[in-house]
């Protein structure tokens, strides 16, 4: 028998308010149910790995960019120069070995004049003629020039602003007094032989690296090219639903960012919402780079390895304010889905208070203009409890906790065989996840794992079983999980080459 009209709106209406109140609240009816089967769009923000090799190539003088860890060693004294106590005092040239104290990192200020920060965080300058590190401001400080021995690269002299070279002029003084030097000898002071102990490769590095002039040309043909419609396609295709795309807090003042950014990573993700409508594919938003950085990765575009991010409440609102652009922007897209505040913030640098503050603040700038979408919260890297974020995201309807599992970066996978990693999924990282997977708190997310690992010689066949192991376990994360990335330079983590040569099936 037929509902007569009324009986039917008020059916309608029971049923469109129950409907908003599951939907407001954590969890979902079990018919509605949608887990996110996403990809990682590494590439977006440009990092080591998740762009073209090729794209450094035209970097003039690319050994010396934004970063780079050196160490030198004078030729005379046979021993580092290091910032006595790690910074706030002199440099000194007693060190037998090197580390933390006697590394340098580059602040470049074009191709061949830089800044040095040392341990501490000062930057070196001078005090007379003596070389020193106090001062915590940039601008405050020395610039310097690297002069290369033209036929040995690592034999090098470094040349103060006031036009003079350093030299040791003895184990416990360090001066910038040479003005006449002729040839490279061991009895030289004013030589040192230079190591790279690290570098940096992400998109602050890139930009700066080119400069101006050439960065946003560069830019433009990596979002051009690296990425496209057609990956979105492939994306629809192969069992996914969904992509995490990253992007940095400098996309919020987009055409004109501040330097070394450049302009255009904001028509690139509308280029995205654009094709993932078309494909009928979700986005989650990650802010993947926030300013200061959050966790002093590359990927989270850190200049020299530092992480300030959270240390003052401006670098916390400025983060809101990215997240209330980007949710203002996209919040009437059918393919937008999610936020996630803040990828791998790292412990002890961020804390659980910066963090709920933020998260909070975030919380409220996406629900100002989205009632729907998921926000995501995420886990700390580092020491860090499972759910020290449950009584913040337990009171936040819509809320996701975001794990990232990689059976690669720790040292307890060294000797792993295949088997044992594979039976680590299946025990181990499903305990971890079924730990913070509760009936009516906060949904769960591996919004990054790979199909890699540190087992030597693996067969397809190991691949094939470590990935549906992870498939298997991931897939039981009550918000869904996401492949690390469609495109890398490494094999294994490049999704796209995965699917197509039969390691993975989704
Ligand atoms: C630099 O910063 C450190 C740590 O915050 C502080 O102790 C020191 O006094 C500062 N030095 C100067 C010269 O401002
Ligand atoms: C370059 O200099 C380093 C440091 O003095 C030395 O060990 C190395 O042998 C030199 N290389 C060449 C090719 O001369
Ligand atoms: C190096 O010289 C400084 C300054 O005189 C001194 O404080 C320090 O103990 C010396 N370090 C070594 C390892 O000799
Ligand atoms: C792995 O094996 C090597 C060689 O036997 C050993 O030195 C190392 O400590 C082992 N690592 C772990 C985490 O057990
Ligand atoms: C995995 O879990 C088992 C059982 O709880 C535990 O004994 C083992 O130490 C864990 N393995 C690692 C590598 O953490
Ligand atoms: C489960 O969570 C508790 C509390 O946060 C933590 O102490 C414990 O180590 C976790 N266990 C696993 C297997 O992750
Ligand atoms: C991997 O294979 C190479 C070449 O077949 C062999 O020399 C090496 O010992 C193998 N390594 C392991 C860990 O089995």
């Amino acid at each position: 028998m037929m509902m007569n009209c009324v009986n039917l709106k008020i059916w309608l209406l029971n049923f469109v308010t129950l409907f908003s109140i599951l939907s407001l609240s954590h969890g979902r009816p079990k018919h509605l149910e949608f887990r996110v089967r996403a990809v990682n769009l590494g590439g977006w923000l440009v990092t080591e790995g998740w762009m073209k090799p090729s794209l450094f190539d035209e970097i003039s003088n690319k050994d010396f960019l934004d970063g780079t860890a050196l160490q030198l060693k004078s030729v005379t004294t046979g021993k580092y120069l290091c910032a006595e106590s790690g910074g706030g005092s002199i440099i000194v040239a007693n060190r037998t070995a090197a580390s933390g104290w006697e590394t340098f990192r580059l602040w470049r200020i074009n191709e061949d004049t830089f800044r040095f920060r040392v341990f501490n965080k000062q930057f070196v300058g001078l005090d007379g003629v003596n070389v020193v590190a106090v001062s915590n401001i940039s601008t405050d400080s020395e610039t310097f020039h690297i002069v290369k021995e033209s036929d040995n690269s690592s034999r090098v002299r470094i040349k103060a602003s006031n036009g003079h070279f350093l030299q040791a002029k003895t184990e416990e003084l360090v001066s910038a007094d040479v003005s006449g030097v002729s040839g490279w000898g061991n009895d030289d002071p004013t030589v040192f032989v230079m190591t790279i102990a690290a570098r940096l490769q992400g998109e602050f590095q890139v930009t700066n690296g080119y400069g101006p002039t050439k960065a946003p040309q560069v830019m433009k043909e990596h979002w051009s090219s690296f990425i496209v419609e057609n990956d979105f396609k492939l994306i629809g295709s192969n069992g996914l639903n969904a992509a995490r795309i990253p992007v940095g807090w400098w996309i919020a003042s987009d055409p004109t960012p501040p330097s070394p950014y450049v302009g255009g990573s904001l028509h690139a993700l509308d280029n995205a919402f654009f094709w993932a409508q078309k494909y009928g594919l979700k986005i989650i938003i990650d802010i993947h780079a926030a300013p200061g950085s959050q966790n002093g990765f590359q990927h989270s575009a850190s200049r020299d390895g530092s992480q300030e991010w959270g240390k003052t409440d401006e670098s916390i609102h400025q983060t809101v304010r990215v997240i209330d652009f980007l949710t203002a922007r996209y919040a009437k897209s059918p393919s937008f889905y999610a936020v996630e505040l803040l990828n791998e913030p790292l412990a002890p640098g961020v804390t659980v208070e910066m963090l709920n503050k933020y998260f909070k603040l975030g919380y409220e700038a996406v629900r100002k203009h989205s009632l729907t979408a998921y926000v995501v919260l995420s886990n700390r890297l580092g020491p860090s409890q499972p759910k020290e974020l449950f009584p913040l995201a337990n009171g936040l309807a819509r809320s996701v906790i975001d794990v990232h599992y990689y059976n690669i970066f720790d040292d307890v996978f060294e000797n792993m065989t295949a088997q044992q990693n594979i039976d680590f999924i299946y025990n181990n990282r499903s305990s971890q996840l079924n730990n913070i997977t509760t009936s009516n708190g906060p949904l769960t997310f591996v919004g990054e794992w790979v199909a890699d690992w540190r087992v030597k010689n693996a067969t397809k066949e190991d691949f094939q079983r470590f990935s549906k192991a992870q498939l298997d376990v991931f897939g039981r994360a009550t918000f869904g999980w996401a492949y690390w990335a469609l495109k890398n330079a490494n094999k294994y983590w490049n999704l796209e080459w995965m699917i197509k040569n039969g390691y993975i099936k989704i």
